[in-house]
């Protein structure tokens, strides 16, 4: 069984005085879950405080970026070696926004999950097509393509998949449970090619795009998703509270496209 993860991104959100307020909470709202990994990923400034209120608790800390050089000078950025030392645990990595914003390419992305690994923090490896290219009927290609390059020579050993299509991040437009899991299995299967099927098996494939209380459920039900990766609905306590406490309905071991 692949053990579920829920991770807020807060991108761009929240003061730290606000973030520590709301780790706290969670901390103390979300004491009982088990067998479920939770993950809070603020922006830089916040990390040290939301690290130190979740210490000693079942939430994680992760990071929105990296660079992938060790270190130097390269004004502005930040290293995984400064995020591990302070005990940030995962790194978000190739978020589409990155992308887009920031011209990350795949061959960069590549660079930071290697940079992020070989100090043993944690990537989030993010995937996803854009609208217009999902239009295309090319999803499937460019998923494809983001997995090859992105992965290039490296082991897949501890590392989570995000799949956020583009056009459902911050549009409220969410992907219909069926239509990510064709997603989800269908980077489960190009990851059991470039791989094998057998370690493909126990990645985590989290869902990301307009991820919220009312749809959790659904999508937590699909047999290839492993966990949300939620933007917007996690900067509120009673959702991302929810999205945590979503409810399991699986037909385990019914694999619909089988
Ligand atoms: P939203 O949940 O706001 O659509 O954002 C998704 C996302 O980009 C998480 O990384």
């Amino acid at each position: 069984m692949r053990r579920p993860i829920i991770a807020g991104n807060w991108k761009m959100n929240k003061l730290p005085s606000e973030a520590r307020g709301f780790a706290r909470e969670m901390v103390k709202l979300l004491s009982d879950i088990q067998e479920r990994d939770i993950l809070l990923c603020p922006p830089y400034v916040s990390l040290p405080c939301v690290v130190n209120a979740c210490r000693g608790s079942n939430i994680k800390v992760g990071a929105q970026n990296i660079y992938f050089e060790k270190e130097g000078a390269f004004t502005g950025e930040v290293s995984a070696d400064m995020l591990k030392e302070i005990g940030v645990e995962y790194v978000i990595i190739g978020h589409s926004e990155r992308r887009e914003y920031f011209k990350e390419d795949d061959e960069m992305v590549n660079k930071k999950l290697k940079r992020a690994i070989s100090v043993g923090l944690i990537p989030i490896f993010c995937i996803g097509e854009k609208e217009e290219e999902r239009e295309k009927g090319m999803k499937k290609d460019v998923v494809y393509q983001q997995l090859v390059k992105g992965l290039s020579g490296i082991e897949l050993e501890n590392m989570v998949i995000a799949y956020e299509p583009v056009w459902a991040i911050g549009t409220g437009k969410t992907a219909t449970p069926e239509d990510a899991e064709e997603m989800h299995l269908f980077i489960r299967e190009t990851l059991g090619k470039i791989y094998n099927e057998e370690l493909a098996e126990f990645v985590r494939i989290q869902y990301g795009g307009s991820v919220r209380s009312d749809n959790i459920d659904s999508l937590m039900a699909q047999l290839d998703i492993d966990g949300t990766l939620v933007g917007g609905a996690s900067l509120n306590i009673d959702s991302f509270v929810r999205i945590v406490r979503f409810v399991y309905s699986r037909n385990i071991g019914l694999r619909k496209n089988m």
